[in-house]
Formats: C-alpha cells, structure tokens, sequence
C-alpha cells in the first residue's frame, strides 16, 4: 500500500494562477498545444489525461468519445470541473498514476504532459500507463529535457555541477527531474512502448525573447523547429508519440472502467461509491469525482 514513490502533491496549490493565468507563458501554452494536436490521433474512444492539473490542455482531446482526466490533486480537479464542466464527456478521477485504478486495456489513448518530471521512478510510472492501454493505442508524452542549450551553456561556463550529457535524470530541486531523451527512449522501449514521432518544444522560453518578439512569431518558428527533435531534441521540454505494442492486455474498451488497486477484480458501480467484489474496499463518486486516494472507512 504505501510501497509506492512519493507523489509531489498539489493539493490546494495555485498552480494555475500563479504559474500560468496572466504569467507570461503563452508561448508554452500555444507551443504545447500545437505540439499535441500535430501527435494526437484522429479520435478514439477513451482517452486518458493523466496529471492533467486544472485541465489547461484537455479541451485539446475532444476527439474523443469519452475522457478520464486524472490527477493526484482533488483542489485541481475540482478546478478542471469548473472549468470543463462535470459529466458528459468527462470522468474526474483523483488517483496516483503508480496505482492507477484503470482496467487493464480500458483506454485507447493516454497524453501525460508536464507530470513526468515529478516521477522518481519513470520505468514504474511508465509500466502502469502501458498496462490501461490496449495493444496499438497511443500515448503521447512530454517530458523535460536535460540536454538543453541552456543547460549545455551552463555546465560549459562551469555554473552548473550537473553533466547535461550524462543519461541518468537529475533532481534539480526535490521531485522536478530532467531527462535525457537517450533515457526516457529506453524506458519507453523497456514498458512495451514503441516511440514514433519527437518533437522539441520551447527553445523560446526566454524572457527576453518573449518580451521581445511577437507571440505569433514566436510559436510559429517553435513550430517549424519541432520536427528536429525526431533527430536531437536540445530544447527544454520534448513531446513524443509512443504506440503500445504486443497483444497484452487484451482491448478492453466496453468492460468497466475501474479495477481494483488491490486485486486488480473489476470494481462493481453502486452509485455512490464503487466496490472490490473480493471485500477489499470502496472508494466514493463525491462530488462527480472518483476518490482513489483513500477507501471509504467501514
Ligand atoms: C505541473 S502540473 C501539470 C498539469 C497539467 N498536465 C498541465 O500541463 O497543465 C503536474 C500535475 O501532475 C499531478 N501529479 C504529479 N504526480 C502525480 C501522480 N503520481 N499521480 C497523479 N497525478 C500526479 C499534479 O497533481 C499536478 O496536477
Ligand atoms: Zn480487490
């Protein structure tokens, strides 16, 4: 139960207001977006926002039947409900992606954005994303990359002790890590992911470019600079489009959609709560959010 890696917990954080509503960073913004809509796939049945904070970019996934926008923070989904509205489309989980209740094969599609860089243990986090999916599904990911100009120019002027060429991740400040894309492709390819298309994202991402420089220049030339990261991404963050591959787990689009964490038994709907058939808890719909973070009690 507690066996899992710490989680960088965003309860209650001001994570939208103080780091992107009126903060500067509309160039990230659009250049994520465009990134994502040039990796998504055409549309699909469910699709899995994982991390996915107050739902800054899943309004981006409305090709999609059905989405599960998942984060370990019940402030910020509650923000991702005011902001895209309760039902419909969307199912609000509150779980941690190293225990995701999922059912194995559930989804057809996963993005993960600006989360990976929290996760100690890639390879763990990784395994259980391949594990919701079903064979051939997509799984778009963006991770931060270690081996960025910035970072080469630092370690060369001796003003960072951290070798951006070493492939191990670094933990610049307690769980935020960066990576090498030399890392993260191994641990795609170890999970059962095969990695098509890499875009570099953000080289941009300077105050005084931003300050400088049309918003709409600068993301139209982070677009054309996009496709070099299939070749060596030396830019700050990096997008990848990843294929589950092998015949494991089976599709299992039309099953229930949650599993026990305990048991992995499919979990029976009761309204109010949804229940492990094998007596091993039961775990609340309050509010139109699904709370995997604790059982019920009793
Ligand atoms: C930097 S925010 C990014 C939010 C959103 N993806 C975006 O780009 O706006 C990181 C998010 O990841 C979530 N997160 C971090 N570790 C997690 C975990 N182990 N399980 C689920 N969510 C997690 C946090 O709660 C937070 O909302
Ligand atoms: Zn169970």
């Amino acid at each position: 139960m507690n066996d899992t890696p710490p989680v960088c917990d965003y309860e209650g954080s001001g994570y939208r207001t103080d780091f992107w509503e009126g903060r500067g960073r509309e160039y990230e913004d659009l250049s994520e977006r465009s990134a994502l809509r040039r990796l998504l796939p055409a549309g699909g049945r469910r699709c899995a926002h994982l991390g996915a904070g107050f739902g800054r970019m899943t309004g981006e996934l409305s090709a999609f039947d059905q989405v599960i926008v998942l984060d370990y923070s019940r402030t910020m989904l509650r923000e991702a409900q005011a902001h895209l509205g309760s039902g419909g489309r969307y199912v609000y989980v509150a779980a941690d992606i190293y225990r995701l209740p999922l059912a194995e094969g559930s989804c057809d599609a996963a993005v993960m954005e600006r989360v990976i860089h929290h996760m100690a243990d890639v390879p763990a986090a990784l395994r259980q994303v391949r594990a919701i999916l079903a064979p051939g599904a997509s799984f778009i990911l963006e991770y931060a990359n270690k081996r960025n100009l910035k970072a080469i120019l630092r370690y060369a002027l001796r003003r960072q002790t951290w070798n951006p060429f070493d492939q191990e991740p670094v933990e610049f400040v307690a769980l935020n890590f960066d990576f090498h894309p030399a890392y993260m492709a191994r641990c795609l390819a170890e999970a059962g992911f095969c990695t098509g298309r890499r875009l570099a994202l953000s080289y941009f991402r300077l105050g005084l470019l931003k300050e400088r420089l049309p918003l709409r220049l600068l993301v139209m030339l982070d677009r054309l600079l996009q496709p070099t990261g299939q070749l060596a991404p030396f830019s700050p963050s990096v997008f990848t489009r990843n294929v589950a591959v092998g015949a494991h787990p089976p599709a299992a689009l039309d099953g229930p959609l949650f599993k026990c964490v305990h048991c992995g038994a499919p979990l029976r709907d009761e309204g109010e709560a949804v229940i492990c058939p094998r007596g091993h808890g039961r775990w609340a719909l309050r509010d139109g959010i699904y709370d995997f973070k604790e059982p019920l009690s009793g």
